[in-house]
């Protein structure tokens, strides 16, 4: 799958946002080597804390299908920015985790301006399970 076309399931996944509090809906969509793609929008809550990112979303929701690190190509995420819209800082400790650190993130907005970066490159000096050993 080209990334234009999943960069349009992260646009339909955005509508499915739950965001009254922001009005800021976000929408991802993970892409699997297999062609399969894993939607997520932004859902919060009252309890402003417990709001939950797209990306999060997305890759959780792929996780529980089964899908692994090794599977993933990339993830897109989409929001109305002036600039290409990058992940939080909560939503990049969890992507280095758990995706490949050669998968692509997508980043872009509603005018089709587009960045793509490596996982890698997102949070240098990451915490991960080596700093539990
Ligand atoms: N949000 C995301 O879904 N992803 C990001 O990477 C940035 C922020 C959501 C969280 C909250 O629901 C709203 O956007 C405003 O911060």
């Amino acid at each position: 799958m080209d990334y234009q076309k999943l960069i349009e399931r992260a646009k339909e996944a955005r509508k499915l946002s739950y965001s009254p509090y922001s009005h800021f809906p976000v929408g991802a969509a993970l892409l699997t080597k297999d062609g399969k793609v894993y939607l997520g929008a932004n859902i919060e809550n009252a309890s402003y804390p417990l709001c939950m990112c797209a990306e999060r979303n997305a890759i959780y929701q792929s996780y529980l299908d089964g899908v692994r690190k090794d599977d993933i190509v990339a993830i897109a995420i989409v929001a109305d920015t002036p600039n290409p819209c990058s992940p939080c800082g909560a939503c990049r400790q969890v992507i280095s985790e758990l995706l490949r650190t050669d998968a692509d993130i997508i980043m872009t907005n509603l005018k089709d301006e587009t960045t793509v970066v490596k996982v890698k490159d997102i949070l240098p000096f990451a915490f991960s399970e080596e700093d539990l050993k």
